[in-house]
């Protein structure tokens, strides 16, 4: 396995480019099997999660033809379904994998589908998924770790679910487009990322309304076709978030281009109350436009609970604690979405952090200078939030289970190297010694 070495300690500047949003390319990659034919999608993130996706299709009988140059067009072939089921030894490292579910009823009529089982952030359920597709005329059973679903006649129905599910509204959005009749979401998730899959299908030839607010109508269509021009999948807010942290917490100035600013609106927001200037320029008719941040003076204190979109995101909340670690004062966070959010806190509290986790809420309480550790990753943000604690702290930090990461960051080192951070990937059983430049010594007197 391998594992991320970073010195710290090293203000960083530049730019990166935001990646495609690996919470919208999923449903999206997903949503390929409601129509038979080629299909094909632009800004495609290179991931472990989406190569999961792209493996799960090939397993249900729908290839993909991926560049060989590492671009992101990907071309997917849906005209045949051999099998409509995702299986547990895919599922269980991917709970996205859930969302085969809509798709696959409203094509076959069936899916056998592994429960997902919880994972470290919290358990997981998918109860308002099954109740979604139940509005619509599917019919479920449980059995050995398995959903098995039916539906005779997909129709249009009355859907509330009880609270915003980014995935439950997807799985259920998926297999209402097909149904007969009209489909209504109520207390729909309003992430952006559940926009831009309400684009995709109505690409397709879905009728859709209401994407983005708490209520969805779906008009259900006979059939869909495949795009006839290239999809392309909007920028990963969530990247770019974590990016401008990097410079927030390094004391830098960076600039993130093709973000989604509209969407990031609740995270620019709280970084300019902890003391950065935040600007954006060049925005397009997609919302996506350079983010400039700088940062000079001290960080101050900034309280946050998550909530859901339009809300301050749960995706944000490892990185936003990692900052507050370095705060002028004391902090409060607070995270409403899911159970156990919290794990990075120990990880950080090894690097010099003080933080008092209670249950939904952890007070923060700023320090001066975080120390380089050997830390251990447990969920995909919380590693997030590892690196940019060790790009702040003094000294060298090793960060193990570096395959979290690659879940949902793509080509990470190169995008922090090109901001000046000196970050290496290398095998667990190798040490990193730091060589101390002349200059450098000459520098430390
Ligand atoms: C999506 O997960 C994202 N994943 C998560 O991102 C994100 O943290 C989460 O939404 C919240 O924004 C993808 O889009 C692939 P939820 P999802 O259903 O859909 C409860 C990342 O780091 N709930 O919106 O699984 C649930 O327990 C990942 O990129 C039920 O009780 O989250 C949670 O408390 C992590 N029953 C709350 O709802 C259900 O049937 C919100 O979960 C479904 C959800």
């Amino acid at each position: 396995m391998d594992k991320l070495v970073i010195h710290g300690g090293l203000p960083l500047h530049g730019t990166v480019r935001a990646s495609g949003a690996k919470n919208a390319a999923l449903p999206i990659l997903i949503a390929t099997l409601l129509a038979p034919g080629e299909h094909v999608l632009d800004n495609v993130p290179e991931l472990a999660d989406v190569s999961l996706t792209l493996s799960l299709l090939g397993r249900i009988g729908c290839p993909s033809l991926v560049p060989d140059d590492g671009g992101s067009r990907v071309r997917l072939d849906t005209w045949r379904i051999a099998f409509s089921e995702a299986p547990y030894d895919v599922v269980r490292k991917m709970r996205a994998s859930v969302l085969a579910l809509g798709p696959l009823l409203a094509r076959q009529g069936q899916a056998r589908v592994s429960l997902p089982g919880g994972c470290a952030i919290g358990v997981r359920p998918v109860d308002q998924h099954l109740k979604g597709l139940e509005a619509l005329g599917c019919r479920f059973e449980l059995s050995g770790g398995y959903v098995n679903g039916r539906v005779d006649h997909l129709r249009g129905g009355e859907v509330r679910f009880d609270m915003p599910t980014v995935t439950g509204t997807e799985n259920v959005m998926m297999a209402a487009v097909l149904a007969d009749g009209v489909s209504v979401l109520h207390n729909a998730a309003r992430e952006p990322e559940v926009v831009d899959l309400a684009r995709f299908l109505r690409a397709m030839g879905a009728r859709i309304e209401g994407e983005g607010t708490d209520t969805i109508t779906v008009d259900g269509v006979p059939a869909l076709r495949p795009t006839r021009t290239p999809y392309s999948i909007m920028p990963d807010r969530i990247e770019a978030g974590t990016y401008l942290v990097a410079g927030a917490i390094t004391g830098g100035a960076v600039t993130v281009e093709r973000a989604p600013v509209h969407a990031l609106a609740p995270v620019l927001d709280a970084l300019r109350a902890a003391g950065c200037e935040v600007s954006a320029d060049g925005v397009g008719p997609d919302g996506a436009g350079r983010i400039h941040l700088r940062r000079e003076g001290p960080l101050a204190p900034v309280s946050i609970e998550t909530q859901p979109h339009p809300g301050f995101p749960t995706d944000m909340q490892a990185q936003w604690m990692a900052l507050m670690s370095l705060a002028e004062g004391d902090s409060v966070i607070r995270e409403t979405i899911f159970e156990n959010r919290f794990m990075h806190a120990a990880e950080l509290m090894r690097m010099g952090a003080r933080i008092e986790p209670d249950r939904d809420r952890a007070v923060v309480r700023g320090v001066r200078r975080l120390e380089g550790a050997t830390v251990m990753a447990t969920d995909l943000r919380a590693s997030a939030s590892l690196v940019l604690a060790g790009l702040a702290a003094h000294g060298s930090t090793e960060m193990l289970r570096l395959y979290h990461l690659d879940r949902g960051y793509e080509r990470l080192e190169a995008k922090l190297a090109a901001l000046g951070a000196r970050v290496r990937r290398v095998p667990d059983d190798v040490r990193v010694v730091r060589v101390v430049e002349p200059d450098e010594d000459r520098a430390a007197g």
